[in-house]
């Protein structure tokens, strides 16, 4: 689109009433798309004491009632053993045993010390002392369960400025619970296999071994692992030493690995397994896939292996700071509950978001991919070398990884325009979820967040897609290039530490100080009022007058937000940072808006594009009614491809709020039926399923679905002609759009598209071996030949499901059967989603929310949902994603 696409992209809008009342308004979450570019003296012990259970005692203000560690002590390094075992034991209990040592500091005067511990049963601690003095000796061990610690209550003091070592030696359970030190189990070649593995983002490295678990109690940690015999261990450093032991009769090896560098217990990790890998020795970085034998095997690791190189180089010049491992191993996990962990070092992935088959996966498979991979990089600085001292800070740590992977996956896929995707994966995302009253600022009270339910809570929209949202609208305004300095002067001056989000604008503004660049306020006071309020203003312009207001954008305006959270009205936000007071918008920035709109352009036809090409604010606008309207609907090609798929947004969220007729936002899609770009359409279908999902039992369906299958029609011969189904369409949204095209028209009941998709079902289940359906068009195919057909369809699915090898293609099967219509197979469905070896407990959620987003599915989720709630709420309320997009799918 040349020129002007650059500058379009953006998201923002200026709706025009054009007419009587003169009235504008405009929806100014301004995040204007970036141009980018660019041992020692040790004494004898004192006590081994058992440990006992504390009473359950009334909150009192005991440090053990607080749901934060005390300043007191401060570990220096941690040495830890851990022998998970792959069998289970006599009562069927899988178990790991351990050992851990810490070394830490008293820094104040102490006879308390309070340690994280959860589910671990201790069955002996040690204490000494690294000073000349003895260290005082154990009075009593206690657990407290609920604030998961072991309080260890001495006879006397530990001194300031002493090292101690506390030595204990414990049990845990390797449950499959997917936290803290767990187990994955899979078959292979008809054996089932267990691999150990963790997940310690948030709180759970406390369950692997006694810690302090706070982000900023860093430490240096020597890890061995003891495992069976030809089993590979690994953790974040590099296998120092690898000797053959027996122990307990067992014969075992001995994994001892480099110690780490100071790092945060949350991104530890510890794998056993027999998976095999692939690696690519990229200038001495070692770079390693790691997978199941047969993934591997087929070739699945080596797209992951292709980009990861790329994506580090462009990330280690993007931060001006070198990888700071000497290796970067990446690991896919057949059970894993959330997409990815940046552990420092060794990245552990959900099997979907980091193995590939060429043949089966799709290129949506492939951007997945190649995302998660770079977002996931981008944390081994930004989160890693330089962490967030506590939790509430983790919208930045998210946001900025969300914003970046953007920029490192544009390295890898260079041809995909994949930054321009940011505005419909999270900047639309987020919109919808931060009108809302419930919606929260991204900044949290540290003292708000608190306990592990509380944490789990702040991974959530806000935090990754507003995050990445304003991120990336600092980095447009400031430019890529002060943006980056200031980015690389904060990694270098906080490396191995521990930062407050303000710490970051510190630096950004030094980086802009400079510079000549003409910056009206400071970096800080921007952002305060993107970071500290939740939502996003809409404006209004009154254009005979030049008069502006601006009020909270509220999807449902009768609603009224928390007061102490909610927007305070007057001149709050400014697109460019000018304080804009209500009254009076003399010289400001919307003055010079309003100038240009009502400026004699504006009776032009031609006015829009060109004036959109020229305003670098990359506003775009919506006219209710007269010349401007028509500009749009006969010229809508010449309007940049982001800005067709943003005014369709945005008219619809402007419509849901009243602000103007669902009429108007309606005819926004009117252009579709000349439409062939993927944006636009996308943006108009995640709009339009609302209304199908709320008119499904109305006379309103039928005229809709009547009215979507005569504007996507030309869309499917658009690709008929283009791909006769069988060529992939060369461009990366192309293909996308390949796909909602058929979608679409098969769901509309174009009957050439019906008759294609089910023929190439039948074909399939005529000879189960060869699958004749292209990778891309797979879900559509599998899902509307399953909505079309019976139990016989269902069941080949299910059968074809549980015999892939492929997690992309269990994915995309797994979804499409709940696409089925008979009420009887959904409900059996769903049935299924309680047992694990039927359903993996990491696809349980997503399987409910695919049924309850089935018109036929919908309450039959909601029913369910509420019968089995305890059981449902045991197994995934602990979990930071599964439970709330559980609660959010269902009701949607
Ligand atoms: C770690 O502990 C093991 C035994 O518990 C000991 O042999 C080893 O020397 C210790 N290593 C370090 C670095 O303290
Ligand atoms: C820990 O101790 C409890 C109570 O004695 C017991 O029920 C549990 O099985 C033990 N856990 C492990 C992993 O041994
Ligand atoms: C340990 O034992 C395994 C299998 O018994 C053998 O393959 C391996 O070479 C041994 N490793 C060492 C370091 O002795
Ligand atoms: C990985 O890169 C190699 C060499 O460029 C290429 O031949 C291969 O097709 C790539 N694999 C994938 C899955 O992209
Ligand atoms: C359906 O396909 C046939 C044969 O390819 C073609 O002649 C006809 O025009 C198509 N109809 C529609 C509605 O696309
Ligand atoms: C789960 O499904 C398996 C396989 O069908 C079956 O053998 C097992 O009994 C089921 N478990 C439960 C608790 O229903
Ligand atoms: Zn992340």
């Amino acid at each position: 689109m040349g020129k002007g696409f650059v500058i379009s992209k953006a998201v923002g809008i200026v709706l025009i009433v054009v007419g009587a009342a003169a009235v504008a308004t405009i929806i100014a979450l301004s995040v204007v798309y970036s141009q980018e570019k660019s041992k020692n003296n040790e004494v004898k012990p004192t006590t081994t004491t058992t440990t006992s259970a504390a009473p359950t005692t009334a909150a009192s203000n005991e440090p053990w009632d607080q749901w934060r560690l005390p300043q007191t002590l401060s570990p220096q390094s941690y040495n830890v053993t851990l022998w998970p075992r792959l069998q289970p034991d006599e009562t069927g209990l899988y178990i790991f045993t351990g050992m851990s040592s810490v070394i830490f500091k008293c820094v104040e005067e102490t006879d308390l010390i309070l340690i994280h511990s959860n589910k671990l049963n201790i069955s002996e601690t040690v204490l000494t002392a690294h000073g000349s003095n003895p260290a005082p000796s154990i009075d009593s061990i206690m657990m407290y369960t609920k604030t998961q610690y072991m309080a260890i209550h001495l006879k006397g003091k530990l001194t300031a400025g002493e090292s101690y070592e506390l030595y204990t030696k414990f049990v845990g359970e390797l449950a499959d619970d997917l936290g803290g030190f767990y187990r994955s189990e899979y078959e292979e070649n008809g054996v089932k296999k267990v691999v150990a593995t963790t997940q310690m983002q948030a709180t759970d490295a406390r369950k692997a071994f006694p810690c302090f678990d706070e982000p900023a109690m860093k430490a240096v940690f020597h890890i061995t692992l003891l495992h069976d015999r030809g089993t590979v261990a690994l953790s974040n450093g590099a296998v120092k030493d690898k000797v053959n032991i027996t122990e307990d009769g067992a014969l075992l090896t001995k994994t001892t690995f480099e110690p780490t560098e100071v790092m945060s217990t949350y991104l530890l990790a510890f794998i056993v397994s027999d998976f095999d890998y692939i690696e690519q020795i990229d200038e001495k970085l070692q770079i390693r896939i790691y997978a199941r034998q047969e993934a591997i095997k087929a070739g699945q690791g080596e797209y992951a292996l292709n980009v990861t190189g790329p994506i580090l180089r462009f990330f280690e010049d993007y931060y001006r700071v070198p990888y700071p491992l000497p290796k970067s191993d990446q690991i896919a996990l057949p059970d894993f509950n959330a997409g990815a962990m940046e552990n420092w070092g060794l990245i552990t992935y959900r099997e979907t978001a980091l193995l590939y088959d060429n043949e089966i996966s799709s290129n949506a498979n492939k951007e997945r991919i190649v995302t998660v991979i770079a977002h996931e990089l981008a944390h081994q600085w930004f989160g890693n070398l330089v962490t967030i001292r506590w939790w509430n800070d983790l919208w930045l740590n998210e946001g900025f990884a969300s914003y970046v992977e953007y920029l490192g996956a544009d390295e890898a896929e260079s041809k995909w325009n994949i930054k321009d995707l940011i505005v419909l994966n999270d900047v639309h995302r987020v919109f919808a979820i931060d009108a809302l009253a419930s919606s929260h600022p991204l900044s949290s009270k540290e003292e708000d967040i608190q306990r592990p339910e509380q944490i789990s809570e702040v991974f959530d929209t806000i935090s990754y897609s507003k995050g990445a949202s304003v991120l990336r609208m600092l980095s447009d305004f400031l430019t890529e290039t002060v943006f980056t300095q200031g980015l690389q002067t904060y990694l270098d001056h906080f490396k191995f530490d521990n930062t407050v989000y303000t710490d970051l604008w510190v630096h950004l503004q030094a980086a802009v100080d400079k510079t000549t660049h003409d910056l009206p306020k400071t970096v800080q006071e921007i952002m305060d009022r993107w970071v500290l309020q939740m939502g996003f203003p809409v404006v209004t312009i009154n254009t005979a007058t030049g008069q502006i207001t601006q009020e909270h954008f509220l999807l449902d305006p009768t609603t009224k937000p928390d007061t102490h959270q909610s927007l305070t009205m007057s001149g709050l936000y400014q697109l460019d940072g000018q304080r804009q007071e209500q009254k009076n918008p003399q010289n400001g920035y919307y003055r010079k808006l309003i100038k240009k709109m009502t400026g004699k352009q504006m009776q032009m036809s031609g006015f829009w594009p060109t004036s959109m090409s020229q305003d670098t604010t990359g506003l775009t606008m919506i006219m209710k009614t007269g010349n401007a309207y028509l500009v749009f609907s006969r010229h809508p090609q010449s309007i940049p491809v982001i800005n067709r798929a943003q005014i369709i947004d945005d008219a619809f969220n402007l419509a849901k709020a009243g602000h103007i007729e669902t009429t108007l936002a309606l005819r926004t899609t009117l252009f579709l039926s000349e439409e062939t770009e993927y944006m636009p359409w996308e943006s108009a279908l995640d709009n339009l399923d609302y209304f199908y999902l709320m008119f499904d039992r109305t006379e309103l369906y039928s005229p809709m679905q009547a009215y979507l299958g005569k504007q996507v029609k030309p869309l499917f011969e658009h690709f008929t002609d283009l791909t006769g189904w069988t060529d992939v369409p060369l461009g990366h949204t192309d293909q996308y759009n390949q796909v909602n095209a058929l979608r679409v028209a098969c769901s509309t009941g174009l009957k050439n598209c019906t008759d294609l998709v089910n023929g190439w079902f039948q074909q399939w289940m005529n000879n189960p071996d060869v699958n004749p359906i292209k990778a891309n068009l797979r879900s559509v195919a599998y899902c509307s030949a399953i909505a079309a057909g019976g139990e016989e369809e269902w069941n080949f699915a299910w059968e074809m499901f549980q015999k892939t090898n492929v997690a992309t293609e269990k994915d995309k099967l797994r979804a499409a059967m709940a696409c089925a219509t008979q009420p009887w197979i959904l409900n059996r469905y769903l049935s299924y989603t309680l047992n694990a070896t039927l359903i993996r407990k990491q696809d349980a959620t997503s399987t409910i929310i695919s049924i309850a987003s089935n018109v036929v599915g919908q309450s039959l989720a909601w029913d369910f949902v509420r019968a089995n709630w305890e059981y449902i709420f045991n197994q995934y309320g602990g979990g930071s994603f599964s439970f709330s997009n559980l609660v959010n799918g269902v009701t949607k």
